[in-house]
């Protein structure tokens, strides 16, 4: 399994005992990613015996009744890999607190029952609430007297949208470091805890064959694509605010590219690597508002089929305002200036209801400096390309131009090919990885408040303009692979979008 990068685990694999609370515990991302994911690393037995999980919430629960529904919601979830011994472990480390996230005596509380039951003093407290909650529940916690380490350590674990914008995200930030210290923070973006993301390093940093050429001087543009064929499930209220700049590309496809374009960090220290990733983004070239036309494109999805079933528009989804102009398709082209990455095109883009659901960074050579093979039935040499494919398999392949059986100098391309897929009782995600560095305290997955900042720098020009251009915006069919007007954005006639491995 993925750990962080310079992991702190014991050698056992056995993450520190602590109390995990999660707020919003009955909430979408409690219930399907953090209790499966806490699940799983009790099934491989990375949970410290005395580990307790403690959920807050407004029902009017008791213990047995979150047990109950954990128990049948993961069930449902996990069918094949259920284990009934572990099961019943795993209910044994649950309990549940009544409260109200705004009101301090309901955290009051919280600190009585987490000293009651003893345990472990460390404490880890996971925001899986409204990202407008953010800070009210952190100061809450600080008054309280939750952050103080006076007796083990505490853990505030913040997922994205940090923030809606530059300014919200700075003002987002001093909030939670009225009572947290940056050491505390844990902004999760959980792309970081998937396999390849950081396979992504290996593959770059562990062999000598491809860094030379990893620049300027032999890649003609880079392509990072993050494609969903579903849509935006129930979550109308938050997607419709976002929209797919916001949701995708400002964290998981921004930080993809960081792993992509980066140097190599002086050590796998957190701080290290993070130095490198913000050096990243620190170089990406501003788009001015007159050039944001050039340089990103917006679409939104209307009826079609996807998998052979119709699907609904988005206008057409639950909870959407029959006007939005919500993006559910982002592109944008970057460019990094620095010595390495100056004037080659980085095309990133993301969408839902698209033919398939896939990730993947695709890495176009340049062609050979001498058209050697002109005078031969070679007409044209398809350049080389590497593929690093992120979901739903990890994948890195090479593809090469070899000659084809026969008397004539024909090529042929040839892929050099390493597929993983593992199978699924094997297979721990992006979240079991990342919560158990929270537990380590390893925050060299998490993003440091500045690799935030300088990613929302990248955007916000382009959120900005297409705030102000709300009556129109470019469709395609839900199962189509996004609008051809996309391909606007292309440097040259030779690009095209790459979209299957
Ligand atoms: C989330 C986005 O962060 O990432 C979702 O909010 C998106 O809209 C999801 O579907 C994609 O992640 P994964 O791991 O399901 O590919």
């Amino acid at each position: 399994m993925p750990g962080g990068i310079a992991s702190s685990g014991g050698p056992s694999g056995l993450a520190h005992p602590c109390a995990f609370v999660i707020f919003g515990a009955t909430g979408n991302l409690a219930v399907n990613k953090l209790l499966p994911a806490l699940y799983n690393l009790d099934r491989h037995g990375r949970l410290a015996a005395s580990m307790t999980i403690v959920g807050f919430g407004r029902r009017a629960w008791s213990d047995a009744d979150w047990r109950e529904d954990v128990a049948a919601s993961l069930r449902e979830q996990l069918k094949t890999t259920i284990q009934d011994d572990v099961l019943g472990r795993f209910l044994g480390r649950l309990r549940f607190v009544e409260g109200d996230l705004q009101a301090a005596e309901d955290y009051q509380r919280l600190r009585a029952r987490l000293l009651e039951e003893g345990g472990s003093t460390n404490l880890i407290f996971y925001l899986a609430i409204a990202p407008d909650l953010y800070s009210v529940v952190s100061e809450r916690l600080g008054e309280s007297g939750l952050h103080e380490e006076s007796a083990g350590w505490r853990r505030l674990v913040v997922e994205k949208p940090f923030g809606y914008d530059l300014e919200s995200a700075r003002m987002l930030d001093a909030r939670l470091h009225r009572f947290f210290t940056e050491k505390q923070i844990f902004r999760i973006d959980h792309y970081l805890g998937k396999s390849t993301i950081q396979n992504i390093l290996v593959f770059r940093f562990a062999n000598l064959f491809l860094e030379p050429l990893l620049n300027r001087n032999y890649i003609d543009h880079v392509q990072i694509t993050h494609s969903e064929d579903k849509g935006i499930a129930r979550r109308a209220g938050y997607y419709d605010q976002a929209g797919a700049l916001r949701d995708m590309i400002q964290s998981h496809l921004l930080q993809m590219l960081t792993l992509v374009a980066m140097e190599p960090p002086a050590c796998l220290e957190a701080e290290a690597l993070r130095d490198e990733k913000v050096k990243v983004l620190r170089s990406i070239r501003p788009i001015p508002p007159r050039a944001v036309h050039a340089h990103a494109f917006r679409a939104q999805y209307t009826r079609g089929m996807v998998r052979g079933k119709p699907v609904p528009g988005y206008l057409e989804e639950e909870g959407v305002s029959p006007h939005s102009t919500t993006e559910t398709y982002a592109a944008l082209k970057l460019y990094i200036d620095n010595w390495r990455w100056r004037g080659v095109p980085f095309y990133i883009r993301t969408g839902k209801r698209l033919p398939e659901g896939s990730s993947m960074v695709s890495i176009r050579f340049r062609h050979p400096p001498q058209q050697l093979f002109r005078e031969t039935p070679i007409e044209q040499l398809k350049p080389n390309w590497l593929l690093l494919g992120i979901q739903p398999c990890d994948s890195l392949r090479l593809e090469v131009q070899t000659k084809r059986e026969g008397l004539e100098l024909r090529a042929t391309t040839t892929q050099l090919d390493a597929t993983y897929c593992e199978s699924e009782a094997a297979r721990l995600g992006a979240y079991e990885a990342l919560l158990l560095d929270v537990m380590n305290g390893d925050q060299s997955l998490f993003l440091r408040y500045d690799e935030v900042e300088w990613a929302w720098r990248v955007v916000d020009p382009v959120l900005k303009v297409w705030a102000q251009e709300r009556d129109f915006i470019h469709t395609y069919p839900a199962g189509s692979w996004g609008p051809e007007e996309s391909s606007r954005l292309f440097d040259q006639d030779d690009h095209v979008w790459r979209n299957a491995l």
